[in-house]
């Protein structure tokens, strides 16, 4: 047991966990907001070996384990979580405009099932202050960033395209790629049409087209839901062959985890969507099938339920170019993305070992 599990972790939940989940960014952001303070955070977490390295879609990433969208909401921990050892941090989701999310409380933990349920509404500060925040120590920056778009709620759908390309636009030379979140324009699955996987495509053109007047390439991916139908998975891999989409982010929270709940739990995720360790094995046969749906010629990074180096390798060996979390982050605590990154390399480190023994 670490020491995080043992002492800090029973004592963090005993506070409602948003609370705790504030204190700690806070925390975090005073302790790591210098250069000797990033330093000692990276000497302290972070674990580098070549065999973690990679490049995907064009990105040099030095491991494959990310922080997901919505741990760094607002930009302003990415230097931090790059310091706790994960090789990318993707910040937001960012809307044009900062907005307050629901009203709490609105996440809970199920810690018997090692699970989050939440309906955050994504608040965020907005494209100007997120800008605000990246330019402040973009300096030297070692961690690769990549922005979650969205529109802002109650967008008008004659909007679409521009709430998506104002954030686009805006936040182009900043970060490394992005990753569209479509969920406030897919409708439940029998309500899909036609007309909605028309709307995305409309709306990812104009992306691309932004893209192609610029000096830089910045891939582009799309997040795909558990909760959406086979027949809308196939459309948003259909979108991915016939377009110049980049890849897939698979996949997100889940408003059907199955009867994992108590009666209870399901009353408090009446709105909410669910995360952690109940995700892993959808996600894992999502990863499988949007893979072999394209022939494994695009890359996807997979999310939903990484809670230990097994999984994290279980979705590497599924498909999955990189990982990313959310929930092992409440549950196993800071040391995590560090503790990961040293187990995957271990084979190679002992190969390493055994061939200068050998010499
Ligand atoms: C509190 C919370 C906020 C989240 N906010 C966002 C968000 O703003 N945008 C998004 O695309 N995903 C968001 N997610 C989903 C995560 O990025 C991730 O896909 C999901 O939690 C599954 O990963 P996990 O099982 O490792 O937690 C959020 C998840 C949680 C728990």
């Amino acid at each position: 047991m670490s020491f995080y599990k043992s002492f800090v972790r029973p004592i963090l939940f005993l506070f409602p966990i948003e609370r705790v989940h504030n204190f700690m960014l806070a925390a975090l952001r005073v302790v790591g907001d210098t250069i000797v303070g990033e330093w000692l955070l990276g000497k302290i977490y972070t674990f580098r070996h070549p065999s973690l390295e990679r490049e995907v879609f064009g990105v040099r990433f030095r491991n494959p384990i990310g922080a997901a969208a919505g741990l760094d909401r607002d930009a302003r921990l990415y230097r931090q979580f790059g310091a706790l050892g994960f090789g990318f941090v993707e910040i937001g989701s960012i809307t044009p405009k900062p907005q307050q999310g629901n009203i709490r409380p609105r996440l809970f933990r199920v810690p018997g099932k090692r699970a989050l349920i939440h309906h955050m509404g994504e608040p965020n500060c907005g494209i100007e202050r997120a800008i605000e925040h990246i330019r402040r120590r973009a300096h030297g920056r070692k961690v690769v960033v990549g922005a979650n778009i969205a529109p802002n709620e109650h967008f008008l759908q004659e909007n679409t395209t521009k709430e998506y390309l104002r954030t686009f636009r805006n936040l182009y030379q900043y970060v490394e790629y992005f990753t569209v979140n479509v969920n406030a324009l897919m409708p439940q699955s029998d309500h899909y049409t036609e007309e909605h996987r028309a709307t995305i495509e409309t709306m990812l053109e104009a992306l691309f087209d932004f893209r192609r007047g610029q000096n830089d390439y910045r891939p582009i991916l799309l997040k795909i839901s558990p909760d959406w139908s086979t027949r809308q998975i196939d459309d948003m891999v259909g979108i991915l062959i016939d377009t110049p989409l980049d890849g897939l982010v698979v996949s997100d929270s889940s408003a059907t985890p199955g009867n994992i709940l108590t009666p209870k739990q399901q009353s408090r995720m009446s709105g909410g969507v669910l995360s952690g360790a109940p995700l892993l094995e959808r996600t894992i046969e999502l990863v499988r099938y949007v893979c072999s749906k394209m022939d494994y010629s695009y890359p996807v990074i997979g999310v939903g339920g990484v809670m230990s180096t097994q999984d994290a390798q279980r979705l590497l060996d599924a498909g999955a170019s990189l990982v990313q979390c959310f929930s092992a982050m409440v549950y196993e605590g800071p040391a995590f993305p560090g503790r990961v990154c040293r187990q995957l390399a271990a084979p190679a480190i002992a190969q390493e070992r055994a061939q200068k023994r050998a010499k």
